[in-house]
Protein backbone atom coordinates (compact mmCIF):
# COMPACT_ATOMS: atom_id res chain seq x y z
CA UNK A 1 0.00 0.00 0.00
CA UNK A 2 1.42 3.52 -1.15
CA UNK A 3 0.14 7.04 0.07
CA UNK A 4 0.51 9.62 -2.49
CA UNK A 5 1.07 12.74 -1.30
CA UNK A 6 2.35 14.07 -4.51
CA UNK A 7 -0.83 16.01 -5.52
CA UNK A 8 -1.52 17.59 -1.81
CA UNK A 9 -1.30 20.94 -3.67
CA UNK A 10 0.06 24.25 -1.93
CA UNK A 11 -0.13 22.48 1.69
CA UNK A 12 3.12 21.19 3.24
CA UNK A 13 2.94 17.81 5.44
CA UNK A 14 6.40 18.19 6.33
CA UNK A 15 5.49 20.73 8.71
CA UNK A 16 3.51 18.50 10.43
CA UNK A 17 5.92 15.55 10.35
CA UNK A 18 7.49 16.07 13.29
CA UNK A 19 3.88 16.76 15.24
CA UNK A 20 2.91 13.67 13.81
CA UNK A 21 5.68 11.74 15.10
CA UNK A 22 5.61 12.94 18.46
CA UNK A 23 1.45 11.35 18.42
CA UNK A 24 2.83 8.61 17.03
CA UNK A 25 5.21 7.99 19.93
CA UNK A 26 1.95 9.22 22.10
CA UNK A 27 0.49 6.27 20.96
CA UNK A 28 3.10 3.42 20.71
CA UNK A 29 4.09 4.49 24.34
CA UNK A 30 0.40 4.74 26.11
CA UNK A 31 1.53 8.33 27.35
CA UNK A 32 -1.89 9.89 26.01
CA UNK A 33 -5.42 10.20 27.25
CA UNK A 34 -7.54 6.65 26.91
CA UNK A 35 -4.20 4.58 26.68
CA UNK A 36 -5.51 1.73 28.25
CA UNK A 37 -7.56 1.44 24.87
CA UNK A 38 -5.29 0.59 22.61
CA UNK A 39 -5.64 -3.09 22.72
CA UNK A 40 -6.12 -2.91 18.75
CA UNK A 41 -2.68 -2.20 18.39
CA UNK A 42 -1.64 -6.10 18.75
CA UNK A 43 -4.98 -7.81 17.35
CA UNK A 44 -2.87 -8.73 14.31
CA UNK A 45 -0.15 -10.59 16.58
CA UNK A 46 -2.86 -11.76 19.50
CA UNK A 47 -5.26 -13.32 16.94
CA UNK A 48 -4.26 -17.51 17.07
CA UNK A 49 -5.24 -20.36 14.82
CA UNK A 50 -7.21 -21.74 17.29
CA UNK A 51 -9.18 -18.56 17.51
CA UNK A 52 -9.56 -18.79 13.70
CA UNK A 53 -10.55 -22.23 13.99
CA UNK A 54 -13.33 -21.42 16.05
CA UNK A 55 -14.34 -18.87 14.64
CA UNK A 56 -14.18 -20.96 11.01
CA UNK A 57 -16.49 -23.92 13.48
CA UNK A 58 -19.00 -21.85 14.38
CA UNK A 59 -19.54 -19.79 11.16
CA UNK A 60 -19.84 -23.56 9.36
CA UNK A 61 -22.78 -24.16 11.72
CA UNK A 62 -24.47 -21.19 11.19
CA UNK A 63 -24.01 -21.89 7.41
CA UNK A 64 -26.60 -25.61 8.18
CA UNK A 65 -28.97 -22.75 7.97
CA UNK A 66 -30.55 -20.16 5.79
CA UNK A 67 -29.17 -17.10 6.60
CA UNK A 68 -27.07 -15.16 9.38
CA UNK A 69 -29.01 -11.59 10.80
CA UNK A 70 -26.36 -9.37 12.08
CA UNK A 71 -27.63 -6.76 14.77
CA UNK A 72 -25.65 -4.15 15.66
CA UNK A 73 -24.82 -0.73 15.17
CA UNK A 74 -21.44 1.47 14.81
CA UNK A 75 -18.19 0.02 15.44
CA UNK A 76 -20.26 -3.03 16.00
CA UNK A 77 -21.41 -3.68 12.18
CA UNK A 78 -19.81 -1.55 10.04
CA UNK A 79 -16.44 -2.95 9.90
CA UNK A 80 -18.26 -6.57 9.22
CA UNK A 81 -20.26 -5.05 6.71
CA UNK A 82 -17.45 -2.81 5.06
CA UNK A 83 -15.42 -6.42 4.18
CA UNK A 84 -18.68 -8.19 3.26
CA UNK A 85 -19.52 -5.33 0.55
CA UNK A 86 -16.16 -5.04 -0.22
CA UNK A 87 -14.95 -8.83 -0.88
CA UNK A 88 -18.47 -10.56 -1.53
CA UNK A 89 -20.51 -10.27 -5.30
CA UNK A 90 -23.88 -8.39 -4.39
CA UNK A 91 -25.16 -10.43 -6.89
CA UNK A 92 -23.70 -14.15 -6.29
CA UNK A 93 -23.38 -14.59 -2.36
CA UNK A 94 -23.84 -18.03 -1.32
CA UNK A 95 -25.17 -17.24 1.79
CA UNK A 96 -27.22 -14.28 2.67
CA UNK A 97 -26.27 -12.07 5.66
CA UNK A 98 -28.98 -8.91 6.47
CA UNK A 99 -28.02 -6.55 9.17
CA UNK A 100 -30.44 -5.05 11.50
CA UNK A 101 -30.60 -3.06 14.64
CA UNK A 102 -28.47 -0.31 13.05
CA UNK A 103 -31.44 1.69 13.44
CA UNK A 104 -35.05 1.97 14.54
CA UNK A 105 -36.98 1.73 11.49
CA UNK A 106 -39.78 -0.56 11.94
CA UNK A 107 -40.78 -0.65 8.80
CA UNK A 108 -37.36 -2.34 7.62
CA UNK A 109 -37.38 -4.87 10.23
CA UNK A 110 -41.04 -5.66 9.34
CA UNK A 111 -39.70 -6.32 5.69
CA UNK A 112 -37.05 -8.35 7.29
CA UNK A 113 -38.78 -10.61 9.25
CA UNK A 114 -41.21 -10.89 6.03
CA UNK A 115 -38.73 -12.33 3.95
CA UNK A 116 -37.18 -14.64 6.54
CA UNK A 117 -40.49 -16.05 7.64
CA UNK A 118 -39.92 -19.40 5.48
CA UNK A 119 -36.55 -19.72 6.71
CA UNK A 120 -34.42 -20.80 9.27
CA UNK A 121 -32.09 -17.99 10.17
CA UNK A 122 -29.56 -17.22 13.24
CA UNK A 123 -28.73 -14.35 14.82
CA UNK A 124 -25.52 -12.71 15.89
CA UNK A 125 -26.13 -10.14 18.17
CA UNK A 126 -23.30 -7.67 18.32
CA UNK A 127 -22.71 -5.10 21.47
CA UNK A 128 -19.39 -4.00 23.21
CA UNK A 129 -21.19 -2.62 26.23
CA UNK A 130 -24.21 -4.91 25.67
CA UNK A 131 -26.92 -1.75 26.57
CA UNK A 132 -27.28 -0.18 23.12
CA UNK A 133 -30.77 0.28 22.47
CA UNK A 134 -31.12 -0.02 18.67
CA UNK A 135 -29.73 -4.02 18.73
CA UNK A 136 -31.55 -4.71 21.91
CA UNK A 137 -35.16 -3.60 20.56
CA UNK A 138 -34.23 -6.02 17.33
CA UNK A 139 -33.15 -8.67 19.56
CA UNK A 140 -36.74 -8.76 20.93
CA UNK A 141 -38.16 -8.78 17.37
CA UNK A 142 -35.84 -11.64 16.20
CA UNK A 143 -36.26 -13.64 19.20
CA UNK A 144 -39.75 -13.77 19.52
CA UNK A 145 -39.80 -14.57 15.64
CA UNK A 146 -37.80 -17.56 16.05
CA UNK A 147 -39.10 -18.27 19.74
CA UNK A 148 -42.42 -18.45 17.78
CA UNK A 149 -41.61 -20.63 15.22
CA UNK A 150 -39.67 -23.34 16.68
CA UNK A 151 -39.75 -22.79 20.33
CA UNK A 152 -37.57 -21.43 22.65
CA UNK A 153 -34.59 -24.33 23.11
CA UNK A 154 -34.25 -24.22 19.67
CA UNK A 155 -34.17 -20.51 19.30
CA UNK A 156 -31.66 -19.85 21.88
CA UNK A 157 -29.49 -22.43 19.58
CA UNK A 158 -30.02 -19.90 16.94
CA UNK A 159 -28.82 -16.65 18.71
CA UNK A 160 -25.21 -16.22 19.27
CA UNK A 161 -23.61 -13.56 21.12
CA UNK A 162 -20.61 -10.84 20.80
CA UNK A 163 -20.07 -8.44 23.79
CA UNK A 164 -17.70 -7.41 26.42
CA UNK A 165 -16.43 -9.57 28.57
CA UNK A 166 -17.92 -7.59 32.16
CA UNK A 167 -20.44 -5.96 32.12
CA UNK A 168 -23.98 -5.07 30.04
CA UNK A 169 -27.36 -6.63 29.65
CA UNK A 170 -26.35 -8.68 27.11
CA UNK A 171 -23.89 -10.73 29.25
CA UNK A 172 -26.02 -11.28 31.72
CA UNK A 173 -28.75 -12.90 29.19
CA UNK A 174 -25.95 -14.86 27.58
CA UNK A 175 -24.69 -16.02 30.78
CA UNK A 176 -28.71 -16.71 32.06
CA UNK A 177 -29.53 -18.47 29.13
CA UNK A 178 -26.34 -20.25 27.89
CA UNK A 179 -26.08 -18.79 24.55
CA UNK A 180 -22.88 -19.02 22.31
CA UNK A 181 -20.78 -16.22 23.24
CA UNK A 182 -17.71 -14.66 21.95
CA UNK A 183 -15.80 -11.95 23.63
CA UNK A 184 -14.93 -8.56 22.54
CA UNK A 185 -12.05 -7.70 24.45
CA UNK A 186 -12.26 -4.57 27.26
CA UNK A 187 -9.31 -3.51 25.99
CA UNK A 188 -10.56 -2.66 22.29
CA UNK A 189 -13.28 0.16 21.89
CA UNK A 190 -16.36 -0.35 19.17
CA UNK A 191 -14.63 1.55 16.13
CA UNK A 192 -11.31 -0.29 16.91
CA UNK A 193 -12.87 -3.85 17.06
CA UNK A 194 -13.61 -5.29 13.31
CA UNK A 195 -10.64 -7.33 13.53
CA UNK A 196 -12.10 -9.06 17.00
CA UNK A 197 -14.71 -11.54 16.60
CA UNK A 198 -16.76 -8.44 16.32
CA UNK A 199 -15.80 -8.05 12.42
CA UNK A 200 -14.30 -11.66 12.04
CA UNK A 201 -17.18 -13.75 12.65
CA UNK A 202 -19.62 -12.28 10.08
CA UNK A 203 -17.17 -12.13 7.65
CA UNK A 204 -16.26 -16.04 8.42
CA UNK A 205 -19.84 -16.46 7.57
CA UNK A 206 -19.40 -15.21 4.55
CA UNK A 207 -16.71 -17.21 3.32
CA UNK A 208 -14.33 -15.03 3.36
CA UNK A 209 -10.67 -15.76 4.26
CA UNK A 210 -10.31 -13.95 7.96
CA UNK A 211 -6.81 -15.77 8.18
CA UNK A 212 -5.70 -13.73 5.30
CA UNK A 213 -7.26 -10.96 6.90
CA UNK A 214 -5.85 -10.77 9.75
CA UNK A 215 -2.05 -12.04 8.34
CA UNK A 216 -2.82 -8.51 6.04
CA UNK A 217 -3.47 -6.40 9.35
CA UNK A 218 -0.24 -8.26 11.00
CA UNK A 219 2.08 -7.40 8.27
CA UNK A 220 1.26 -3.64 7.79
CA UNK A 221 1.25 -3.55 11.53
CA UNK A 222 4.89 -4.65 11.79
CA UNK A 223 5.65 -2.17 9.12
CA UNK A 224 3.86 1.00 10.63
CA UNK A 225 4.65 0.40 14.80
CA UNK A 226 8.57 -0.90 13.48
CA UNK A 227 10.62 1.99 16.22
CA UNK A 228 12.84 3.56 13.28
CA UNK A 229 9.77 3.32 10.70
CA UNK A 230 9.24 7.39 11.15
CA UNK A 231 9.53 8.90 7.51
CA UNK A 232 7.06 10.07 5.57
CA UNK A 233 8.02 7.93 2.56
CA UNK A 234 8.10 4.66 4.63
CA UNK A 235 5.17 5.22 6.98
CA UNK A 236 1.97 5.38 5.49
CA UNK A 237 0.33 5.78 7.99
CA UNK A 238 2.16 8.37 9.66
CA UNK A 239 2.29 10.10 6.02
CA UNK A 240 -1.31 10.64 6.04
CA UNK A 241 -1.58 12.03 9.65
CA UNK A 242 0.66 14.64 8.74
CA UNK A 243 -0.79 15.34 5.43
CA UNK A 244 -4.48 15.59 7.58
CA UNK A 245 -2.49 17.94 10.50
CA UNK A 246 -1.45 19.70 7.41
CA UNK A 247 -4.92 20.44 5.74
CA UNK A 248 -6.65 20.79 8.81
CA UNK A 249 -4.36 23.80 9.96
CA UNK A 250 -4.79 25.16 6.34
CA UNK A 251 -8.77 25.41 7.08
CA UNK A 252 -9.56 22.39 5.12
CA UNK A 253 -12.13 21.15 7.91
CA UNK A 254 -13.74 18.21 6.13
CA UNK A 255 -12.37 15.66 4.66
CA UNK A 256 -14.13 13.31 2.05
CA UNK A 257 -13.07 10.19 1.39
CA UNK A 258 -13.03 9.07 -2.21
CA UNK A 259 -13.32 5.32 -3.64
CA UNK A 260 -14.03 4.43 -7.30
CA UNK A 261 -16.49 1.30 -6.78
CA UNK A 262 -19.16 1.15 -4.72
CA UNK A 263 -18.19 -2.36 -3.69
CA UNK A 264 -16.01 0.46 -1.05
CA UNK A 265 -18.95 2.42 0.03
CA UNK A 266 -19.43 0.51 3.60
CA UNK A 267 -15.74 0.98 3.70
CA UNK A 268 -15.67 4.60 3.35
CA UNK A 269 -18.94 4.42 6.38
CA UNK A 270 -16.54 2.89 8.62
CA UNK A 271 -14.01 4.72 8.07
CA UNK A 272 -16.27 7.65 8.43
CA UNK A 273 -17.26 6.38 12.03
CA UNK A 274 -13.50 5.73 12.86
CA UNK A 275 -12.44 9.19 12.31
CA UNK A 276 -15.43 11.22 13.24
CA UNK A 277 -15.85 9.51 16.24
CA UNK A 278 -12.60 9.45 17.87
CA UNK A 279 -11.32 13.61 16.46
CA UNK A 280 -14.54 14.81 17.17
CA UNK A 281 -14.36 16.12 20.16
CA UNK A 282 -13.77 19.18 22.40
CA UNK A 283 -14.35 21.56 19.64
CA UNK A 284 -11.82 20.10 17.08
CA UNK A 285 -11.59 17.62 14.71
CA UNK A 286 -12.19 17.28 10.65
CA UNK A 287 -15.52 16.62 9.30
CA UNK A 288 -15.30 13.20 7.82
CA UNK A 289 -17.45 12.62 4.44
CA UNK A 290 -17.32 10.37 1.80
CA UNK A 291 -18.24 9.45 -2.10
CA UNK A 292 -18.06 7.43 -4.46
CA UNK A 293 -16.88 8.27 -7.83
CA UNK A 294 -17.34 8.67 -10.67
CA UNK A 295 -20.87 8.49 -9.70
CA UNK A 296 -20.92 11.28 -7.34
CA UNK A 297 -18.98 13.24 -9.91
CA UNK A 298 -22.64 14.03 -11.73
CA UNK A 299 -23.76 15.08 -8.48
CA UNK A 300 -21.25 16.49 -5.92
CA UNK A 301 -18.61 17.19 -8.73
CA UNK A 302 -19.63 20.44 -9.14
CA UNK A 303 -19.12 21.36 -5.64
CA UNK A 304 -16.21 19.85 -5.65
CA UNK A 305 -14.40 21.47 -8.34
CA UNK A 306 -16.01 24.96 -7.50
CA UNK A 307 -17.23 25.04 -3.92
CA UNK A 308 -16.14 26.71 -0.81
CA UNK A 309 -12.64 25.94 -0.46
CA UNK A 310 -12.85 24.38 3.41
CA UNK A 311 -12.51 20.43 1.92
CA UNK A 312 -9.51 17.84 1.26
CA UNK A 313 -10.11 14.35 -0.94
CA UNK A 314 -8.63 11.57 -0.12
CA UNK A 315 -8.80 8.63 -3.06
CA UNK A 316 -8.47 4.80 -2.78
CA UNK A 317 -7.01 3.90 -5.57
CA UNK A 318 -7.70 -0.53 -6.06
CA UNK A 319 -4.42 -0.74 -9.04
CA UNK A 320 -6.12 -3.84 -10.54
CA UNK A 321 -9.75 -4.81 -10.60
CA UNK A 322 -11.67 -7.54 -13.21
CA UNK A 323 -11.08 -7.61 -16.66
CA UNK A 324 -14.08 -6.86 -18.60
CA UNK A 325 -13.30 -5.21 -21.84
CA UNK A 326 -15.23 -2.99 -23.58
CA UNK A 327 -16.47 -4.38 -26.76
CA UNK A 328 -16.09 -3.00 -29.91
CA UNK A 329 -19.15 -1.78 -31.74
CA UNK A 330 -20.28 -1.99 -35.65
CA UNK A 331 -20.89 1.74 -35.81
CA UNK A 332 -19.00 3.01 -33.12
CA UNK A 333 -21.93 5.80 -33.29
CA UNK A 334 -21.26 6.66 -29.46
CA UNK A 335 -17.90 8.68 -30.12
CA UNK A 336 -16.42 5.74 -28.29
CA UNK A 337 -14.18 3.98 -31.03
CA UNK A 338 -10.83 4.20 -29.08
CA UNK A 339 -11.86 2.90 -25.91
CA UNK A 340 -12.94 -0.71 -28.14
CA UNK A 341 -10.16 -3.62 -26.36
CA UNK A 342 -9.49 -1.57 -23.74
CA UNK A 343 -9.79 -2.68 -20.50
CA UNK A 344 -12.51 -0.67 -17.87
CA UNK A 345 -10.16 -0.35 -15.24
CA UNK A 346 -7.89 1.77 -17.20
CA UNK A 347 -10.69 4.22 -17.78
CA UNK A 348 -11.75 4.24 -14.16
CA UNK A 349 -8.22 4.34 -13.15
CA UNK A 350 -8.12 7.59 -15.51
CA UNK A 351 -10.87 8.66 -13.96
CA UNK A 352 -8.72 8.90 -10.42
CA UNK A 353 -6.30 10.54 -11.88
CA UNK A 354 -8.36 13.32 -14.13
CA UNK A 355 -10.02 13.97 -10.85
CA UNK A 356 -7.26 14.34 -8.73
CA UNK A 357 -5.65 17.03 -11.37
CA UNK A 358 -8.70 18.76 -11.47
CA UNK A 359 -9.79 19.16 -8.45
CA UNK A 360 -6.18 19.94 -7.39
CA UNK A 361 -6.22 22.43 -10.06
CA UNK A 362 -9.76 24.10 -8.44
CA UNK A 363 -8.20 24.34 -4.84
CA UNK A 364 -8.76 20.58 -3.13
CA UNK A 365 -5.74 19.50 -1.34
CA UNK A 366 -5.71 15.44 -2.67
CA UNK A 367 -3.87 12.03 -1.46
CA UNK A 368 -3.74 9.02 -2.82
CA UNK A 369 -4.09 5.65 -1.32
CA UNK A 370 -3.46 2.71 -3.32
CA UNK A 371 -4.10 -0.78 -2.75
CA UNK A 372 -2.78 -3.56 -5.34
CA UNK A 373 -6.51 -4.98 -5.38
CA UNK A 374 -9.03 -5.91 -3.43
CA UNK A 375 -8.62 -9.03 -1.28
CA UNK A 376 -8.68 -9.85 2.30
CA UNK A 377 -5.29 -9.31 2.89
CA UNK A 378 -5.10 -5.62 1.28
CA UNK A 379 -8.48 -5.10 3.11
CA UNK A 380 -6.83 -6.10 6.43
CA UNK A 381 -3.93 -3.60 5.76
CA UNK A 382 -6.09 -1.18 4.70
CA UNK A 383 -8.22 -1.10 8.14
CA UNK A 384 -4.85 -1.54 10.52
CA UNK A 385 -3.40 1.21 8.59
CA UNK A 386 -6.31 3.76 8.93
CA UNK A 387 -6.72 2.85 12.70
CA UNK A 388 -3.03 3.40 13.17
CA UNK A 389 -3.22 7.18 11.30
CA UNK A 390 -6.86 7.33 13.23
CA UNK A 391 -4.77 6.86 16.57
CA UNK A 392 -2.12 9.55 15.48
CA UNK A 393 -4.21 11.98 13.89
CA UNK A 394 -6.29 12.33 16.90
CA UNK A 395 -3.34 12.83 19.54
CA UNK A 396 -1.74 15.37 17.31
CA UNK A 397 -4.98 17.20 17.66
CA UNK A 398 -4.76 17.23 20.94
CA UNK A 399 -7.65 14.89 21.45
CA UNK A 400 -8.33 11.31 23.06
CA UNK A 401 -9.12 8.88 19.98
CA UNK A 402 -10.56 6.37 22.07
CA UNK A 403 -13.50 8.06 24.18
CA UNK A 404 -16.92 9.09 22.60
CA UNK A 405 -18.56 11.03 25.40
CA UNK A 406 -21.16 12.61 22.43
CA UNK A 407 -22.35 9.34 21.55
CA UNK A 408 -22.84 8.47 25.50
CA UNK A 409 -24.62 11.56 25.69
CA UNK A 410 -27.36 10.40 22.80
CA UNK A 411 -27.55 6.94 24.61
CA UNK A 412 -28.72 8.26 27.76
CA UNK A 413 -30.81 10.95 26.34
CA UNK A 414 -32.81 8.32 24.72
CA UNK A 415 -33.13 6.34 28.06
CA UNK A 416 -34.26 9.09 30.32
CA UNK A 417 -36.75 10.69 26.90
CA UNK A 418 -38.32 6.88 26.88
O1 LIG B 1 -17.06 3.15 18.69
C1 LIG B 1 -17.90 3.08 19.57
O2 LIG B 1 -17.62 2.82 20.73
C2 LIG B 1 -19.39 3.25 19.26
O3 LIG B 1 -19.63 3.75 18.02
C3 LIG B 1 -20.09 1.90 19.40
O4 LIG B 1 -19.52 0.98 18.53
C4 LIG B 1 -21.59 1.99 19.14
O5 LIG B 1 -22.17 3.03 19.87
C5 LIG B 1 -22.24 0.68 19.52
O6 LIG B 1 -21.94 0.37 20.85
P1 LIG B 1 -22.07 -1.09 21.43
O7 LIG B 1 -21.15 -1.97 20.69
O8 LIG B 1 -21.70 -0.95 22.85
O9 LIG B 1 -23.50 -1.50 21.23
Amino acid sequence: MKVDLAYTGNIDPNSTIEEAREARRTLETGSGKGSHMRGWLNLPRRTTKKDLLSLADTAREIRRNDALVVLGIGGSNLGAQAVIDALVSPFASDFPIFFGGNHLDPDYHTALLDHLSDKRYCVNVISKSGNTMEPAIALRLFRQDLTDRFGPEEAGKLVLVTTGSKTGCLNDIARVEGLTTFVVPEDVGGRFSVLTPVGLLPMAVAGLDVGSLVDGAREISEILRADDNDTADSNPALAYAAYRLACYRAGKKNEVLVSFTPRLRSLCEWWRQLFGESEGKDGKGIFPATSTYTTDLHSMGQWMQDGERNVMETFIDIVASGDLIIPASSSDMDGLGHLAGRPMREVNRTAVEGAIRAHRDGGVPCARIEIPSLDARNMGALLYMFEYACGISAYAMGVNPFDQPGVEAFKKNMKDLL
